[in-house]
């Protein structure tokens, strides 16, 4: 069976290829490496043996795209592509609009053309906003988005959930992510983030290689059991496999399904710090800064429902993230540039 990931060569889709291969799935990887570097095919064949097919496309060029379908006996597609930095989408949210949205309307008639009727869309969290409690369910209200790249995600999901009631054959599976973090145990692929990190787990290993002199941490007044932000971290590679469990899904069911791909824990900026100094022995210097403007106390999910209908569970810890995260900066201290 042979699967497309659109913006295959960036961080979770390069750990999903890995994962898919590794399972037998032909993959096929479309990216315009806006945010990514071809070099990651390499590694995808160190690790897996295979170097995934690759097509430099934009995922918004209709033409680009019919010409590989009709090369490519597609079954199923994962879309990955699309720009993804809360902050810049504020600068220029006509761009990310265009960007992120014109992609899967492009994706979504030239897979009605080529009677591809799969398809599992990255979703994220930031579509549930500030929530009323956690943990989150699925059942959640959404919508309540507070800057533009939530609100391509959140359009995107009533877009591909509209295609699906409109199309019997469609099949839609929306995976809201969490925070992913970690990399691949051979620290061959990992996040290569472009400038100053935003997140904090690239942040923290880019502090810990001495690329970055302290971590800032956003406010420690917040009702949390230290007063630090609290996230649902998720090893990036159990998110790969959660993927490959949607799409044995996908291939059987009709409709639009969403799933959290999340632990169901809730761990706070000092607690990952500190988990961190344990798992690699090494120091990250911080201090307490401001809050950082759009940021919400408590944010992790309940993943029971993944568990009971895609039979998937995060398998890694806390440490195992901390660990891999740091094998992939010490190895590629400058990402891919390196
Ligand atoms: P990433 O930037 O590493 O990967 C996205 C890839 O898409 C990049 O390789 C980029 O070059 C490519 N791309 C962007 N626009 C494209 C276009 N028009 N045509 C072709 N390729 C294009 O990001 P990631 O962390 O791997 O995220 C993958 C998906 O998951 C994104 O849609 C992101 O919004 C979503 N997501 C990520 C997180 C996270 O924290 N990493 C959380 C929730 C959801
Ligand atoms: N943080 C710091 N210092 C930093 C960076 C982050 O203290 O330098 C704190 C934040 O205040 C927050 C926590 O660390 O409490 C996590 O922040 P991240 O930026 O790593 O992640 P967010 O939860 O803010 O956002 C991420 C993705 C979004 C996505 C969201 C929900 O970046 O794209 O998860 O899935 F929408």
């Amino acid at each position: 069976m042979k699967i497309l990931l659109t913006g295959g060569a960036g961080y979770i889709g390069s750990h999903t290829a890995v994962e898919l291969i590794g399972l037998g799935y032909d993959v096929v990887i479309v990216d315009n490496l806006r945010n990514s570097s071809e070099k990651v095919l390499d590694r995808i064949e160190m690790i897996s043996g295979k170097k995934p097919v690759f097509y430099k496309i934009d995922c918004c060029d209709r033409t680009a795209l019919e010409q590989m379908f009709s090369k490519e006996n597609i079954d199923a597609v994962i879309h990955f592509a699309g720009l993804k930095a809360v902050g810049e989408s504020c600068s220029i949210p006509i761009e990310y609009y265009r960007n992120n949205i014109d992609s899967t309307l492009a994706l979504l008639d030239v897979m009605k053309k080529n009677n591809v009727n799969n398809i599992i869309f990255s979703s994220s969290a930031t579509v549930y906003g500030a929530p009323d409690t956690v943990p989150i369910k699925e059942t959640a209200p959404v919508g309540r988005c507070t800057n533009p790249y939530g609100w391509t995600k959140y359009m995107n999901e009533v877009i591909l959930t509209d295609a699906a009631k409109a199309d019997p054959e469609l099949s839609v599976v929306l995976l809201r992510y969490f925070n992913p973090v970690g990399a691949h145990k051979s620290g061959f692929i990992g996040e290569s983030p472009s400038g100053i990190p935003n997140n904090l787990m690239p942040y923290i290993t880019q502090v810990a290689v001495g690329k970055l002199k302290q971590l800032s941490i956003f406010g420690n007044d917040y009702n949390t059991h230290d007063g630090t932000g609290v996230r649902d971290y998720i090893h990036v590679v159990d998110l790969a496999k959660g993927h490959a469990s949607a799409i044995e899904y996908a291939m059987k069911h009709k409709g639009t399904e969403v799933f959290n791909l999340g632990t169901s824990v809730g761990y706070s900026v000092l607690d990952i710090v500190k988990a961190f100094e344990e798992a690699t022995g090494v120091k990250v210097p911080y201090r307490i800064a401001e809050r950082r403007p759009g940021d919400i106390a408590e944010c992790y999910s309940d993943a029971q429902k993944s568990k009971e209908i895609l039979g998937w569970t995060a398998q890694y810890n806390l440490v195992d993230m901390c660990r891999d995260s740091w094998n992939w900066q010490r190895k590629n201290p400058n990402g891919y540039e390196g």
